[in-house]
C-alpha cells in the first residue's frame, strides 16, 4: 500500500498506524532518502537542488517500492515523470489523503526540514493546486484527510482488497 498527498496531508502519521494495525513495515521515502544519501533533506536541497532532489528519490522509490510494506512519499513524487510512471504501474493500492489548501499550510509553515515552505504562501498554493490532478490521476482511491487518523484508517482499511 502506497499513500501519497501534498506535505501535511498525514501521509506518515497515517502510514506508521496503518502499519502497526496490518502487521507490515513502514517505510517513509524522506527517511529512506536521508539513509540512502546520509543528508538531511534541506541539505540535499542546498547541494542539489529540486532536481537532484527528485532523482534521489526516484532511486530511494525504486529500491522500496516492491517491498511488502505500507510506504508513504513525499509530496513532490508525482511532479517527476519517472517516479510517476513507476508508480502508475505498480500493481499496489495506492491512497490520496486529500485535504484543503489551508489546513495543509497551517501545518507545514514553521517547517525547517520541508525546504518548500520557504516559498511564498501563493507560490505554495499554485504547487498545490498543480499537483491535485497528479495525485488524482495516480491514485486508486482518494481519502478525506481532514478526518481523525482513525477515521482515515478506517476508509482506507474499508477499500483495502
Ligand atoms: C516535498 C515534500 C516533502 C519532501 C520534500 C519535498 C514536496 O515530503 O519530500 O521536502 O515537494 O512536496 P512530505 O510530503 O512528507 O512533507
Amino acid at each position: 500500500m502506497i499513500l501519497i498527498g501534498f506535505m501535511g496531508s498525514g501521509k506518515t502519521t497515517v502510514g506508521i498506524e496503518l502499519a502497526k494495525i496490518l502487521d507490515k513495515p513502514f517505510i517513509d521515502l524522506d527517511q529512506q532518502i536521508v539513509l540512502e544519501n546520509n543528508m538531511k533533506i534541506p541539505d540535499i536541497f542546498n547541494k542539489f537542488g529540486e532536481a537532484g532532489f527528485r532523482q534521489k528519490e526516484y532511486e530511494a522509490l525504486k529500491n522500496v517500492i516492491e517491498k511488502d510494506a505500507i510506504i508513504s512519499t513525499g509530496g513532490g513524487i508525482i511532479t517527476y515523470p519517472d517516479s510517476f510512471d513507476l508508480l502508475k504501474n505498480i500493481s499496489k493500492d495506492i491512497f490520496y489523503l486529500e485535504i484543503p489548501f489551508e489546513i495543509s499550510f497551517n501545518r507545514i509553515k514553521n517547517d525547517e526540514n520541508r525546504p518548500l515552505t520557504k516559498s511564498k504562501k501563493s507560490d505554495l498554493k499554485k504547487i498545490f493546486e498543480h499537483r491535485i490532478p497528479l495525485y488524482k490521476e495516480l491514485s486508486d482511491y482518494s481519502i478525506n484527510g481532514s478526518e481523525s487518523v482513525n477515521e482515515i484508517i478506517h476508509n482506507i482499511l474499508m477499500h483495502k482488497k
